[in-house]
């Protein structure tokens, strides 16, 4: 079955998001060896000309596969066989795929393919849009008090059957034309229609903009605002610490997290006393008081400051 081992090879190399700061050590260091790079559109070009802006000269041809204006992508098929063909003429081959290879990116397909060919092949990781683009718009998959889990899945998936409730998060990937389909589902589940979501639409790019809704509202807002691919889609109470929540859904995080804590200690210690209720109960009261929704935006690819103002959209 296999074939003989071949010279050159294959490096399947995870790009991240579309920000060149986001790119691990080990896939720089595969890109400076490399002699041909094969990427994809959608992140490993903004990597690319990220590196480029920063005066990092990769000796690499780049073959670009993705989709482009005026050029369809080249099918995956096409894509296996190229990899496996470059690496027959003896070269080191880095196919640069966003954010991780594994997610969603059809990595072991690839990498089952040059195995099969008898050509050498690993995989580096790279950060997932799925957590990173999330992250930028202040929203932790998992925060104490509010989600102790999240799933991956892709707007073509089946979510009928995602069980969980607002402490389970969903991150939807290529989900923005199934997203009314998505909020109709999800919203019928134990999360209901005032879940909070929030679309995060070309993280990291030129386009990154938040908008902030319930599974109720969410397919109005993205119609209205004219939301477009890419995007990521993150449905649970996670949403409410972000500071583009609006004022109504939005959370403090830290005061979340203690008054699980309280809860905790007071469960442990078996004295469910009255100071330690009076305090989760007063900063039950203080999440009223959060400053009224206020404008607010964060520059491209940078982390949201903390605390910084809240509004529904940027
Ligand atoms: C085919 S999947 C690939 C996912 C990739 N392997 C990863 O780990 O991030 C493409 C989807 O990832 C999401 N995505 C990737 N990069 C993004 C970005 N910079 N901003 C928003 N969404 C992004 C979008 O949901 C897009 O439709």
């Amino acid at each position: 079955m296999t074939r003989a081992v071949q010279t050159g090879r294959v490096t399947l190399v995870g790009a991240g998001p579309g920000d060149a700061g986001l790119l691990t050590l080990r896939g720089l260091r595969a890109l400076e060896a490399a002699d041909v790079i094969v990427a994809d559109r959608l992140g490993a070009r903004g990597v690319l000309d990220g590196l480029a802006a920063d005066g990092v000269q990769l000796r690499a041809e780049v073959v670009d596969v993705g989709k482009r204006p005026g050029h369809h992508a080249v099918p995956q098929d096409g894509i296996n066989a190229l990899l496996v063909h470059l690496a027959r003429e003896g070269k080191h081959v880095v196919r640069l795929k966003g954010g991780d290879p594994y997610v969603f990116g059809r990595g072991g397909e690839e990498l089952a393919f040059c195995r099969e060919e008898g050509v050498e092949v690993e995989v580096v990781a790279g950060i997932t849009s799925a957590i990173s683009v999330p992250a930028i718009a202040g929203i932790p998959l998992t925060h104490r008090g509010l989600a102790t889990a999240f799933t991956v899945v892709t707007g073509h998936d089946q979510i009928e059957a995602l069980g969980g409730g607002r402490d389970h998060t969903v991150v939807l990937l290529m989900g923005v034309g199934t997203l009314a389909h998505s909020a109709m589902i999800l919203a019928h589940g134990a999360r209901g229609a005032e879940c909070p979501v929030a679309v995060i639409e070309d993280g990291f790019g030129a386009r990154q903009r938040v908008t902030v809704g319930t599974l109720d509202t969410i397919a109005h807002q993205a119609a209205e605002r004219g939301i477009r691919s890419p995007a990521v889609v993150v449905v649970g109470d996670v949403v409410r610490v972000s500071p583009y929540c609006p004022a109504e859904l939005a959370v403090d995080a830290l005061e979340v997290s203690e008054e699980l804590s309280a809860r905790l200690a007071a469960q442990h210690s078996g004295t469910a006393g009255a100071d330690v209720a009076a305090r989760a109960a007063s900063t039950a009261d203080s999440r009223q008081e959060l400053p009224p929704s206020r404008p607010g935006s964060v520059p491209k690819g940078q982390l949201v400051p903390h605390r910084a103002p809240r509004s529904g959209t940027d």
